[in-house]
C-alpha cells in the first residue's frame, strides 16, 4: 500500500481579535507546525473593555496579507508549495470571518488550490493533535471566551455534543468578573495571576447545576454574584481571595460536569481507549488544567491539552483541521459563506438548542 502523500496547508484565523496564519504539514497522520504567526489586536480593543467588531474587522483587513506572507516566509515556503488553503468560516464576528475567508478564497482561486472552510470550534477540537499523537475518538472539553462544551470527537466532521453552556462561556465569566475587578481585557490570565496567593474559601459563590443530570454548564449566576462582590472590594487581600474563589468555582464546575461526561463516555466505550482533551483559551489556566488532570487520572482517562500558544486562537489549528479535511476529500467551493453561528454538532443543536433564534446567548 502506498503511503498517503504529505499535505501542506495554510490556515487563516480571523474570527475574533487575533489575525493569525500558519502552515502545517501532515504526514503519516502526524502534524508538524512549520510556522505560526499571531497578531493580537488586544491593545486596539483594550480601551473599550471588550472586542469591538468594527475595529476587529478593519484591523484584520489591514494586517491579513502581511501575516499570511510572514507565515509562508517563516515556513520557508511559497504559495506553490501548498496543497490547500484553510480559513475559519465561523462561528465568530462575521466581519472578521469574512476578511479571512475572502482572503483564503482569493488565494485558492488565484493559485487553483482547494479551499477548506473550517469551523473555528473544529480547529480547537483538533488543536491538541498539533503537538501530540492523540488518536480519535476522544472526549473534549472546549472551553474558551465564546464557547463551553463537551464533545465526543471521532474525527473532523464527526463531533457529537454531550453538553454545553446554557448561558455564558467560562472565558466570558473570567473576563466579566476580571473586568469588575478592574483587570484589563481579556481578564483570564490576569485573574489567574491575581488568584495565586488568594484564599479560595473566603467568598462562598453559587454552585450552578450542582448534582443536576446531564453535562451542561451555567456561569451567569456566578458571574453576577462575583461581579457584585467585586464592586465592593478594594483591599489587595480581598481582591486576591475573590479571584481565587472565582477561579476555584469555575474550575470546580468544569470538573464536575466533565466528570459526568466521562462516566457516560466510559460506559459508551466499554471502558476502553479513554482519552480526554481540554482545549480553548481557558485551557491555558493552570488551576483548571490541574483539576481536570486529576479527574482524568481518577477516571482512567489519558489527559492532553495543547501547549499554551495553541490553546488560544491561532492559525495552526485551522490549518490542521483543513489538512485532515483535505485528506478525506472534504473541500469547499468558493461559494462557502461566513457563518456567525455555526454549531459543531448541527443535529444536537437543532434538537436541544442552547439559545433561541435571534436571542443573545452562547454562540454555539
Ligand atoms: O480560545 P480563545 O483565544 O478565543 C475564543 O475562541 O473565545 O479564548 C480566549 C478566552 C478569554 O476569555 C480569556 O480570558 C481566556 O480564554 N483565557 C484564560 C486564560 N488565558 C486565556 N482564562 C483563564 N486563565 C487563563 N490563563
Ligand atoms: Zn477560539
Amino acid at each position: 500500500m502506498t503511503r498517503p502523500k504529505p499535505l501542506t496547508v495554510l490556515g487563516i484565523e480571523t474570527s475574533c481579535d487575533e489575525t493569525a496564519a500558519a502552515v502545517v504539514r501532515v504526514e503519516g497522520g502526524r502534524a508538524e507546525v512549520l510556522s505560526s504567526v499571531i497578531h493580537s489586536q488586544i491593545a486596539e480593543h483594550a480601551p473599550y473593555g471588550g472586542v469591538v467588531p468594527e475595529i476587529a474587522a478593519r484591523s484584520h483587513v489591514e494586517t491579513i496579507d502581511g501575516i499570511v506572507a510572514r507565515a509562508l516566509t517563516e515556513a520557508g515556503l511559497t504559495v506553490g508549495d501548498l496543497d490547500g488553503v484553510a480559513a475559519t468560516a465561523g462561528p465568530g464576528l462575521v466581519g472578521g470571518v469574512m476578511v479571512g475567508l475572502s482572503f483564503g478564497k482569493a488565494m485558492a482561486l488565484a493559485r487553483d488550490l482547494p479551499l477548506i472552510a473550517v469551523n473555528h470550534l473544529e480547529g480547537h477540537a483538533v488543536s491538541a493533535r498539533l503537538t501530540a499523537d492523540i488518536p480519535y475518538p476522544f472526549l473534549l472539553l472546549l472551553v474558551s471566551g465564546g464557547h463551553c462544551q463537551l464533545l465526543e470527537v471521532a474525527g473532523v466532521g464527526a463531533c457529537t455534543r454531550l453538553g454545553s453552556t446554557i448561558d455564558d462561556a467560562a472565558g466570558e465569566a473570567f473576563d466579566k468578573i476580571g473586568g469588575a475587578l478592574g483587570l484589563p481585557y481579556p481578564a483570564g490570565p490576569a485573574l489567574e495571576r491575581l488568584a495565586e496567593d488568594g484564599d479560595a474559601a473566603r467568598y462562598p459563590l453559587p454552585r450552578a447545576l450542582l448534582g443536576r443530570d446531564g453535562c451542561d454548564f451555567s456561569f451567569s449566576g456566578l458571574k453576577t454574584a462575583a461581579a457584585r462582590i467585586a464592586a465592593t472590594v478594594s483591599d489587595p487581600t480581598d481582591r486576591r481571595d475573590l479571584a481565587a474563589a472565582v477561579q476555584g468555582a469555575i474550575a470546580r464546575q468544569l470538573t464536575e460536569r466533565t466528570d459526568r461526561a466521562m462516566l457516560a463516555y466510559a460506559r459508551e466505550h466499554d471502558g476502553r481507549d479513554l482519552r480526554f482533551v481540554v482545549a480553548g483559551g481557558v485551557a491555558a489556566n493552570r488551576a483548571v488544567r490541574a483539576s481536570l488532570h486529576a479527574l482524568a487520572s481518577e477516571r482512567g482517562f489519558t489527559f492532553d491539552a495543547p501547549p499554551l500558544e495553541f490553546c488560544t486562537d491561532n492559525g495552526a489549528m485551522i490549518a490542521l483541521a483543513g489538512a485532515e479535511r483535505l485528506a478525506l476529500g472534504l473541500i469547499d467551493g468558493l461559494g462557502a459563506v461566513a457563518r456567525p453561528r455555526w454549531p459543531l454538532d448541527e443535529a444536537a443543536a437543532r434538537l436541544t438548542p442552547t439559545h433561541k433564534a435571534g436571542r443573545k446567548g452562547a454562540k454555539a
